[in-house]
């Protein structure tokens, strides 16, 4: 299974990381004054999401965090991505702080620094308070200012310890997934909404860096996208011109106006939708950055689709690729071109894979294992691909797999898994799997040639 990595590419201090997200562990939903957010309504709306499954109870990592912290040592990361529940800090999604779901965060954050744990907390993953949907959420304005004020009330109370910050994680998908696809909370299917949506949730990400850095004198503040590579099927020119599209709506929308450059003229004019700019806004979304995270998982291969949706652009199946159990193609070289991208294109000068997974079925043997070589494999594929990019001069500060935990895999329920750790929902038992042991390896095999 196990191919000889070149983990002497990585600089000494490679930080080598899990990454989860609140509402996909934490469970305990109405615990402590937490109110419902986007994804409670959406998970109990029957038929969105597969078997009706939903976050009540995910891996209770409400209450089991010690045991997923000892589990992090003993995988031996050096850091852990988290993200906070804004419905948990303001319910409300603005007014009163809930001092309790503060707390909890509190603790977590000293059990983490407790174990030797960095922790880098990710304010907005997807769990926007129902109550801002119910005023208008991603699509109006005031849901950008919400959030630097619920950015500087987390950097207030976690900013003495938490050094490490992301403003949002993979904004394509909430504006794209959840406003124009209608796949994710809140489920709306309307492009004027999701273009809104995206310009909301970037100026969101400017203005929480500004307030994440007026609260704490020297945090790192990072922004999380995911992108693919994209290519034509073939080289007739209607491809050509869909595969730009594609990139376009996957990649430089989200990261040309993040790096000064201003929302692509091709694609404001193919959305035909108004922004909603007002004089500042750009110069706030481009606010200087200490790092990017780069979340990949597979590259796109389109043809024009002219009676398609935006952007026109439709994804081909390739024969006899190999495949994770999410039906997305396997594709390390992927993650190395666009670690290249982001440095020679777009000038980031220190960048982080804050996700890289892969879901495969997997079972509990009887011998009490969970044995994964797929994704052992895919992990080691995809640290190759880190290393070479290394070697080419990309900075690359770490990389965090996705996911520490099995969990909640949003409109697919709990049967797609991500972990490294196996979690029998029935019984909370966790199980390290031979992915998660080989992980352990790689990063111990970098820390002693290091030492
Ligand atoms: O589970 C998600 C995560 O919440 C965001 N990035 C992709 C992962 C796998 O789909």
């Amino acid at each position: 299974m196990s191919e000889s990595l070149d983990l002497a590419a990585f600089p000494a201090d490679f930080t080598w990381g899990t990454a989860t997200s609140a509402y996909q562990i934490e469970g305990a939903v109405a615990e402590d004054g937490r109110a419902p957010s986007i994804w409670d309504t959406f998970a109990h709306t029957p038929g969105r999401v597969d078997n009706d499954d939903h976050g009540d109870v995910a891996c209770d990592h409400y209450h089991r965090w010690p045991e997923d912290i000892a589990l992090m040592k003993r995988l031996g990361a050096d850091a852990y991505r988290l993200s906070i529940a804004w419905p948990r800090v303001l319910p409300g999604g603005d007014g009163p702080v809930n001092a309790a779901g503060l707390d909890f965060y509190d603790r977590l954050v000293d059990g983490l620094l407790d174990a030797g744990i960095t922790p880098n907390v990710t304010l907005y993953h997807w769990d926007l308070p129902q109550s801002l949907q119910d005023r208008g959420g991603w699509t109006v304005r005031e849901t950008a200012e919400h959030l630097a004020d619920y950015a500087s009330v987390v950097a207030g109370r976690l900013g003495d310890r938490v050094t490490q910050w992301a403003t949002l994680n993979e904004p394509l998908c909430s504006g794209w997934i959840g406003h124009l696809e209608g796949r994710m909370a809140p489920g709306l299917t309307d492009l004027t909404a999701a273009v809104r949506a995206s310009y909301h949730l970037l100026l969101a990400h400017g203005l929480a860096t500004r307030a994440v850095r007026a609260a704490v004198p020297g945090a790192r503040i990072g922004l999380v996208t995911n992108h693919s590579t994209v290519e034509a099927a073939s080289t007739r020119p209607e491809d050509i011109a869909a595969a730009t599209r594609m990139d376009g709506h996957t990649n430089r929308w989200w990261l040309d106006p993040v790096y000064g450059r201003g929302f692509p003229t091709d694609m404001r004019e193919l959305y035909g939708v108004d922004l909603p700019e007002r004089p500042g806004d750009l110069a706030a979304i481009a606010a200087p950055l200490d790092w990017h995270g780069l979340n990949y998982y597979f590259p796109a291969t389109v043809t024009d689709d002219p009676r398609g949706p935006v952007p026109y652009a439709r994804e081909v199946r390739l024969p006899d690729v190999p495949r994770t159990g999410m039906d997305w193609q396997i594709d390390a070289g992927g993650l190395e071109a666009l670690l290249l991208r982001l440095t020679d294109e777009y000038g980031v000068r220190k960048l982080y894979v804050t996700e890289n997974g892969s879901a495969f079925a997997d079972t509990v043997s009887p011998d009490g294992a969970v044995h994964d070589p797929d994704r052992a494999r895919y992990l080691e594929q995809h640290v190759s691909a880190c290393a070479r990019a290394v070697r080419k001069g990309v900075p690359l500060a770490g990389y965090y797999a996705w996911s520490l935990l099995d969990n909640f895999e949003w409109a697919y329920g709990y049967d797609k898994r991500f972990g490294l750790v196996h979690v029998d929902y029935a019984t909370q038992v966790r199980t390290v799997k031979t992915s998660g042991l080989r992980y352990a390896e790689i990063i111990r095999a970098h820390r002693e040639s290091r030492a």
